[in-house]
């Protein structure tokens, strides 16, 4: 079927953290989730569960892993086996999760900044020291500083690594050489790698890239490697709460099953057993149009700039829908030009400094909207940094 992506839905009152936390005025471009309607045959799986009137405890059928077993094969060439799998109520969760479960007092993590803050959050949380090996900007994407990483990975207290890939912010997708260095030196150096996949299916067509997972370089790092995948990011379901772990090494699959009995985290909830398997299982249809319209939202958003905000440069995504801008030439502080657009525009974005300090100077965007709110959100980001006086 033909899917809409341009209606607009009301989702204030709909007890939306995008739209709900905030003042009714603001139009928020913030949290990554998409104002899209889910696909059809994710919707229609919810209410036929719905649909019957008892739900107690909730027991995943035998099919339920066999979903996104199917889906990586299919869409990203890498076979699992069912065995590998656990449940996560969230990738955010599990990075908690880790924290508390793979570090003894003193041992450290090592991520790359600018990064997700809840890499750092969940580590500054659980008094994890964090390392950071900051990202080279160069020619308008991030490049790896390898000789750094290397050097950090070799820290005896250096125990794990909190990988993005893709790279939340900027949307850069790590090459094939890129990751097997990374997953050499880590695996080398005894560091555990723990490889945040979610955004692994909302990659752009026209540049021709395929996600590689980490776990599918080689065997050996296979078996120092945690994949965090979710149907969640990429069909729209933040919401149900289901994601899962793909752990083929026996003795850390056992580590992490233990600690999540320990806190007593079982089973997915009802609604996400039914909505994550038609999303693995019948979802490639919308999803292909989704990266069509996102396509479209991310030349939109090119050409509204080059347009009307020529001082603001995007730097040029692989993947996923959250836009990485750069508002360096306008030689304003972050903060100035934040509260600009916050207060002057009522547009929510998020700060590029909360992904860390290497992130002044950049907002991130979320452009998985209907095309009429992309362009409501820039209008009320040119008209915020025109009542501020930061452009003419
Ligand atoms: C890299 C990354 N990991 C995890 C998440 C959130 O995961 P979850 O909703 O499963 O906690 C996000 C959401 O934006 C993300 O960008």
């Amino acid at each position: 079927m033909k899917y809409d992506f341009d209606q607009v839905f009301s989702r204030r009152g709909s007890n939306s953290f995008k739209w709900d936390a905030g003042a009714a005025d603001l139009l928020p471009m913030w949290v990554a989730d998409m104002d899209f309607a889910i696909a059809k045959p994710i919707q229609e799986a919810i209410i036929h569960r719905a649909e019957h009137p008892v739900f107690g405890y909730s027991l995943p059928p035998a099919e339920y892993f066999e979903a996104p077993m199917g889906w990586l094969q299919r869409r990203h060439g890498w076979k699992t086996e069912k065995s590998w799998y656990s449940h996560c109520p969230g990738i955010v969760p599990a990075l908690h999760i880790f924290a508390k479960a793979f570090f003894q007092p003193g041992e450290k993590v090592l991520m790359q900044m600018p990064v997700y803050y809840p890499f750092f959050g969940a580590a500054k949380k659980n008094n994890v020291p964090i390392v950071e090996n900051e990202l080279i900007y160069k020619d308008g994407r991030y490049e790896i500083d390898f000789a750094n990483f290397e050097a950090k990975a070799k820290d005896p207290l250096v125990k794990v690594f909190y990988l993005c890939s893709p790279h939340n912010p900027g949307g850069r997708m790590w090459t094939k050489e890129e990751l097997q260095k990374m997953g050499d030196i880590c695996t080398d150096n005894g560091v555990l790698i723990i490889s945040d996949e979610i955004h692994c299916d909302l990659v752009f067509k026209n540049h021709g890239k395929k996600h590689i997972p980490m776990a599918a370089i080689s065997e050996k790092i296979a078996q120092n490697t945690i994949t965090a995948i979710a149907p969640s990011k990429t069909f729209n379901l933040a919401g149900l709460q289901t994601s899962f772990l793909i752990i083929s090494n026996p003795e850390i699959k056992a580590k992490y099953d233990k600690f999540m009995d320990s806190l007593g985290i079982m089973r997915p909830n009802a609604f996400g057993i039914q909505a994550s398997m038609a999303a693995f299982n019948e979802g490639d249809e919308w999803l292909e149009q989704a990266l069509d319209y996102l396509e479209g939202n991310l030349e939109f958003l090119r050409q509204y700039l080059a347009k009307h905000l020529p001082g603001i440069k995007i730097m040029e995504p692989d993947a996923t829908y959250l836009i990485w801008m750069d508002f360096r030439e306008l030689q304003v502080d972050s903060k100035v030009f934040h509260d600009a657009l916050l207060e002057e525009g009522k547009v929510w974005l998020d700060e590029g400094y909360i992904f860390g300090p290497c992130g002044q100077g950049f907002e991130r965007i979320n452009i998985a909207c209907p095309q009429a709110l992309l362009e409501e959100g820039l209008n009320r980001m040119k008209s915020g940094l025109k009542k501020a006086g930061i452009i003419k």
